[in-house]
C-alpha cells in the first residue's frame, strides 16, 4: 500500500470532519474557542485518530462503514490529545515555547487562555462523545466514554503526567521509566485503537489484539519522540528539541544511550506488528503506520 497517499487522504478527511466538529470563533466565546482551534488546527499528524480509523478499518465491512462508525471518536481524541499538548507546554510545566511549528498557545494567548483552551477541548470532547449517534448505539458510547475517560485521566494520561513531572532529576528505575511512558502516552494511543475496533463491531478477539498492537505501538511513539528529541531540530520537529536533556527528563535515551533506544523502539513496534497476524489485508494501514512510526522524523 502507499502510505503517504493513505496517511494525506484521512488526514484531510480527519481536518474536514474537525472543521465541522468544532464551533466558529464567534460570537460571546469566540475568543475562546479560537485560542482551541488555534492549537488544534496548527498541523499535527493526527495520529491518534488515524489510529482509531485504520483499526475500525481492519475489522469494518466495508471502509464507507468504519469511516462512518469512528470519525467522531477519532476527532475527540485529537481533540484530548491536543488539550494534552497544550497543557504539557505550560510553564508550569514543560515551559515550551513552540508547538506544531507554531508559538505554544500560552505564548499567543497567555497563561490563563491556554489553560481553559486546553480544559475547553477536553470537556467539548466528551460532549460530543454522548451526543446521540447514527451509527452507535448508546451502550457501545457508554463504553467509548469510559474508556477514553480512563485513558485520559489519573491512571492514563494525566497520571502519567503527574509522573514525568516528579521524575525530573530523580533516580528512577527502568520499570518506573516504562511506566511513565505507558501512562503518558501509551495509554490514549491504544484506547485509539480500541474504540476504533468499538466502533466498527469488533469480535473481542479483535478487540483485544488491537489494543494490545495500540499499547505496543503507543510505547514505540514515547521512544521515538524520546529520540528525536535528542536528534534532531526544533525546525524539524516544529517544536523544541533537546529540551529533554536540559530539564532532566526521564527519557529513553538517558537510560539506554540513542542505539540502544533505537533498538528498543524497534522491538516494541515489531511486538505491535506480531499482534496483527491474524489480520486480513485490512489491517495493512495498520501494519505500515507501526514501520512509520519507527523511521518517522517529527
Ligand atoms: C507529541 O505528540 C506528544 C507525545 C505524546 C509524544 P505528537 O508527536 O503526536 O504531536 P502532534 O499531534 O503531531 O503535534
Ligand atoms: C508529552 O510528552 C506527553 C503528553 C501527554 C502531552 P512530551 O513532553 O515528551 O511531549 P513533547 O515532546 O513536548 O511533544
Ligand atoms: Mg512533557
Ligand atoms: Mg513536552
Ligand atoms: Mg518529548
Amino acid at each position: 500500500m502507499n502510505l503517504k497517499e493513505y496517511l494525506a487522504t484521512n488526514r484531510k478527511r480527519i481536518d474536514d470532519a474537525l472543521e465541522i466538529l468544532m464551533p466558529p470563533p464567534t460570537g460571546p466565546f469566540g475568543e475562546h474557542v479560537a485560542a482551541m482551534r488555534y492549537s488544534l488546527f496548527a498541523g499535527g499528524k493526527r495520529l491518534r485518530p488515524l489510529l482509531c480509523l485504520a483499526a475500525a478499518e481492519s475489522v469494518a465491512k466495508a471502509p464507507h462503514q468504519a469511516y462512518d462508525s469512528a470519525i467522531e471518536v477519532a476527532c475527540v481524541l485529537e481533540m484530548i490529545h491536543t488539550y494534552s499538548l497544550i497543557h504539557d507546554d505550560l510553564p508550569a510545566m514543560d515551559d515550551d515555547d513552540l508547538r506544531r511549528g507554531q508559538p505554544t498557545s500560552h505564548k499567543m494567548f497567555g497563561e490563563a487562555a491556554a489553560i481553559l483552551a486546553g480544559d475547553g477541548l477536553l470537556s467539548y470532547g466528551f460532549e460530543l462523545l454522548a451526543r446521540p449517534h447514527a451509527h452507535l448505539d448508546p451502550k457501545r458510547q457508554l463504553r467509548i466514554i469510559e474508556l477514553i475517560g480512563h485513558a485520559s485521566g489519573p491512571f492514563g494520561m494525566v497520571g502519567g503526567q503527574s509522573l514525568d513531572i516528579s521524575a525530573e532529576n530523580e533516580d528512577i528505575s527502568y520499570e518506573q521509566l516504562q511506566t511513565i511512558h505507558r501512562a503518558k502516552t501509551g495509554a490514549l494511543i491504544e484506547t485509539a485503537l480500541h474504540t476504533g475496533a468499538i466502533c466498527a463491531g469488533a469480535t473481542d478477539v479483535q478487540e483485544r489484539a488491537l489494543s494490545s498492537y495500540g499499547a505496543h505501538l503507543g510505547l514505540a511513539f514515547q521512544i521515538t519522540d524520546d529520540l528525536l528529541d535528542a536528534t534532531s531540530t526544533s525546525e524539524q520537529l516544529g517544536k523544541g528539541a533537546g529540551k529533554d536533556d536540559e530539564r532532566g527528563k526521564a527519557t529513553y535515551p538517558r537510560f539506554f544511550g540513542i542505539e540502544e533506544t533505537r533498538h528498543k523502539a524497534r522491538t516494541s513496534v515489531d511486538k505491535a506488528i506480531a499482534k496483527l497476524k491474524e489480520f486480513d489485508a485490512r489491517a495493512e494501514p495498520l501494519r505500515s503506520i507501526a514501520e512509520y512510526v519507527y523511521t518517522r522524523t517529527n
